[in-house]
């Protein structure tokens, strides 16, 4: 987390109001501080004493209160806001932001502050779609305000469309990384990066596949701290359940060659300055991936295995230039079989992680890993969430590129 992590939750009245208190416990667990205020709107919707007792501070509900003006009073809470996050966003309240609005506390906290304003606008499709909605919208632009585009798909009406507020999840990844460009020194900017992520999936028959546990986390955790880092990032992931950072081009592959070839493709028009390999690529695949499934006859079924190409030694190989830094998952022999696989596959560093520890492996939220640079130099992480882990990796790996 950057030093500017104050984050004032603006709630309007629309039936989303209920995603944004997962949304300030989103936020609160990515460490930011988190205040909320409510208009009268969403007060209909939920009560202030959820957000009370999730942020552990008062709700902020009245501009002219004196009681609250004796506390943290409007102007304070506009100052004491790295970034103000309205949502969600009703159509009213879009209006009357639009039109610089001081008759409530939100509308009068927008205007004197000085912190970037985002706002999540969540309405019925046809309410979203409607003309003065999308002329508020275009004044809340120019005002220097930055609306998040609402996704599409069912909506609580029933109507299918475009309104839905994102989920709070991805609303704290926007936030987190607005928060992060406000102060954070940009150890990245500039600089290409290509990120493989998750397992590969190799086809037996149209039912069957040779996979493995990989769950993604960690190669999502480098994308999300190099975009953070100021990079532009390129992520190739095998399937996961996971969402695409916002920010980073994603290509979804299934097989180790799928993955390669992707790459490639990737690498084409302009190298990359940073390749990180997390992904589990499946060492093997069979012969043939037969057509129609396989019926169960036979009281042992043998599989003819060859060997699938190296994504990572491929890539050293072609692009020398690159920084290339691979990962070595390991269950023995953790620290010899990660400094061989430096030499051999000829990559800048090699982060190495033991997955036979229930704590830190496959699917763990939690990692702890040494950093092997082919210079000699090394850096233990000792255990913590991913996120921190990746952030530290990152900041270690930057000065090494050229
Ligand atoms: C059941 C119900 C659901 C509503 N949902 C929304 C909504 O999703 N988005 C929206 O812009 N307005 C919605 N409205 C209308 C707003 O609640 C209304 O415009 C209100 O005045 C907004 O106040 P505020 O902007 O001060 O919070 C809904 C109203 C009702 C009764």
């Amino acid at each position: 987390m950057s030093e500017s992590k104050k984050v004032l939750l603006a709630v309007s009245g629309g039936i989303a109001a209920y995603k944004s208190a997962f949304l300030a416990r989103e936020l609160m667990r990515a460490g930011v501080e988190v205040r909320v205020l409510m208009t009268h709107g969403a007060r209909a919707f939920v009560q202030p004493l959820t957000f009370q007792a999730l942020t552990g501070f008062e709700v902020h509900t009245d501009l002219l209160d004196e009681t609250a003006e004796a506390g943290m009073g409007h102007i304070e809470l506009a100052r004491w806001a790295d970034l103000i996050l309205v949502a969600p966003a009703s159509a009213n309240t879009i209006a009357r932001i639009a039109q610089g609005s001081a008759e409530h506390l939100l509308g009068t906290v927008i205007l004197a502050t000085s912190a970037p304003v985002l706002l999540a606008p969540a309405m019925n499709k046809h309410m979203w779609a409607n003309p003065a909605v999308q002329r508020n919208c275009a004044q809340i632009t120019e005002l220097g305000h930055e609306l998040i585009e609402p996704d599409a798909g069912l909506q609580a009406c029933g109507d299918v469309g475009a309104g839905r507020m994102p989920e709070p999840e991805v609303l704290s990844e926007i936030v987190i990384s607005r928060l992060s460009s406000l102060h954070r020194a940009h150890p990245l900017e500039g600089k290409r990066v290509l990120i493989t992520a998750g397992p590969t999936v190799e086809a037996i028959d149209p039912v069957r596949y040779l996979s493995n546990h990989s769950t993604g986390m960690m190669g999502y955790a480098l994308a999300r701290a190099c975009r953070d880092a100021g990079a532009d990032v390129t992520l190739v992931s095998g399937p996961v359940a996971l969402n695409v950072p916002v920010g980073v081009k994603c290509t979804q592959v299934q097989s180790a060659r799928d993955m390669l070839e992707a790459c490639l493709k990737a690498c084409t028009d302009q190298p990359f300055d940073l390749m990180i390999a997390t992904a589990a690529v499946a060492d093997y695949r069979t012969r043939e991936a037969v057509p129609q499934k396989i019926k169960k006859s036979q009281d042992e079924m043998l599989l003819d295995l060859v060997k699938n190409p190296d994504v990572l030694a491929t890539l050293a190989e072609q692009f020398p230039l690159t920084f290339h830094v691979g990962f070595a998952a390991e269950t023995q022999r953790v620290e010899e079989y990660a400094k061989g696989k430096l030499g051999d596959k000829k990559l800048g560093a090699i982060v190495c992680n033991d997955v036979s520890r229930s704590d830190i492996g496959f699917g763990a939220v939690d990692n702890a890993v040494t950093l092997y640079f082919a210079g000699g130099e090394s850096l233990e992480l000792v255990k913590a969430p991913k996120d921190q882990i990746a952030k530290q990796l990152i900041f270690a790996i930057a000065p090494h590129l050229s």
